[in-house]
């Protein structure tokens, strides 16, 4: 079975439901700009680019399914408003307000050229939209490239073993994936150790989603609970000794601030202390020059009961039952729950940032500078 959390064919949408995951393997089909934005409103699909290219492709189906006017500014305004309205699904990730504001773009300036009629309008937008998905595999494999090479550089003897936080693989993007990509890279070079990935508390994308991927791939890995990774990192064991940290990220503001799933800043942080390297894994798409610093980043909050309740098939101590879906009350009922879906990690936790065209490091003032990297992409 292909990993595929996106299926795009001839006007047909699909989504792998992510709720579903690690059980049930299951598509979802969606229909329209509000199918999407309810998607990846209630996380049936996520993860930064994945949550992009669905909103994008939402719309295309939805041009493809109806009739539409023959006016071109008529399909123009129509496009604008849906592509405004998807923004507001989720709002941490910039990967969608950028894929929104590219695509605005393309329909603009295809709605200006002469003759140009409703269906020209929508054709630009569907064509551009599908190219989303294609670029974000090739782009995710040149981060699998970068990063692995970067890594295996920077660590000692044959072979490494690294940590990875949330999920990032092709369950969160088009394909291959960005930490998860540079983990699957290693593997395929015969690099890889083991990796080891955390539970990510509250939504459990490591252990559902994470673990999914590794076993799908059979790649050596073990599953740590978000309180064990400073622990692993004391391990000096051949397989245990971490070279690496590499996790995602939902936006990387323009001084390198990086906000991504709750629980990586104190990655960050015991990473420093044990002298691990830090590493983010992000396409273009997921750095934002507009935002400044991680102060500048809205940090989405969802409902507490991720916090208080657990989902998931009956175990009866020996089986699972798959046929089955509980929900579990896991806390005291009436306590008060903070459930911050990111957090932001300072870059003076960073050690690079890995994209498509290279591993972003320091300048000499201790500083990222991502306006080259950023100069070619638009
Ligand atoms: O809330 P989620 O599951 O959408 O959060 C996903 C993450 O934080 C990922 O690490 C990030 O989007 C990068 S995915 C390539």
């Amino acid at each position: 079975m292909v990993l595929e959390a996106i299926r795009y064919h001839d006007g047909n949408l699909q989504i792998l439901n992510q709720l579903k995951l690690p059980h049930q393997v299951e598509y979802d089909e969606v229909r329209s700009a509000e199918d999407g934005w309810h998607a990846i409103k209630d996380m049936r699909t996520r993860g930064a680019p994945a949550i992009a290219i669905v909103a994008a492709l939402s719309l295309a189906v939805e041009l493809q399914g109806n009739a539409l006017s023959n006016k071109s500014d008529e399909v123009l305004a129509f496009i604008l408003e849906k592509l405004d309205y998807l923004v507001t699904s989720r709002p941490t990730a910039v990967n969608l307000a950028d894929a929104a504001r590219k695509l605005k773009k393309v329909v603009e300036n295809s709605a200006k050229r002469d003759g140009a009629d409703g269906a020209a309008v929508s054709k630009a937008y569907c064509d551009a939209a599908a190219q989303m998905l294609i670029d974000d595999v090739a782009d995710n494999e040149g981060i699998g490239k970068y990063g692995a090479e970067w890594i295996t550089k920077h660590s000692e003897g044959q072979g490494v073993s690294v940590l990875t936080h949330c999920n990032t693989g092709s369950l969160a993007t088009a394909g291959y994936g960005t930490a998860l990509g540079v983990i699957r890279s290693l593997h395929t070079n015969g690099s890889l150790k083991r990796a080891f990935c955390t539970e990510t508390r509250p939504y459990n994308q490591g252990s559902r989603l994470t673990a999914f991927e590794l076993v799908h791939d059979m790649i050596p890995a073990t599953l740590i609970t978000d309180s064990m990774a400073s622990a692993l990192l004391r391990l000096k064991g051949p397989s245990e000794k971490i070279a690496a940290i590499v996790v995602g990220a939902d936006r990387v503001a323009a001084n390198g601030d990086t906000a991504n799933k709750i629980g990586t800043y104190q990655l960050a942080i015991t990473a420093k202390y044990h002298g691990v390297k830090f590493l983010v894994a992000a396409p273009r798409t997921t750095i934002d020059l507009d935002t400044k610093s991680g102060d500048d980043i809205v940090i989405e909050e969802r409902p507490g009961r991720e916090v208080t309740m657990i989902k998931g098939p009956r175990f009866d101590g020996v089986d699972v039952d798959v046929s089955t879906t509980e929900i579990v009350s896991i806390a005291a009922n009436g306590i008060d729950v903070w459930n911050p879906a990111f957090d932001v990690t300072p870059a003076s936790l960073i050690d690079g940032i890995i994209t498509e065209i290279g591993v972003v490091e320091k300048g000499g003032d201790g500083k990222f500078d991502l306006t080259l990297a950023m100069e070619a992409h638009n």
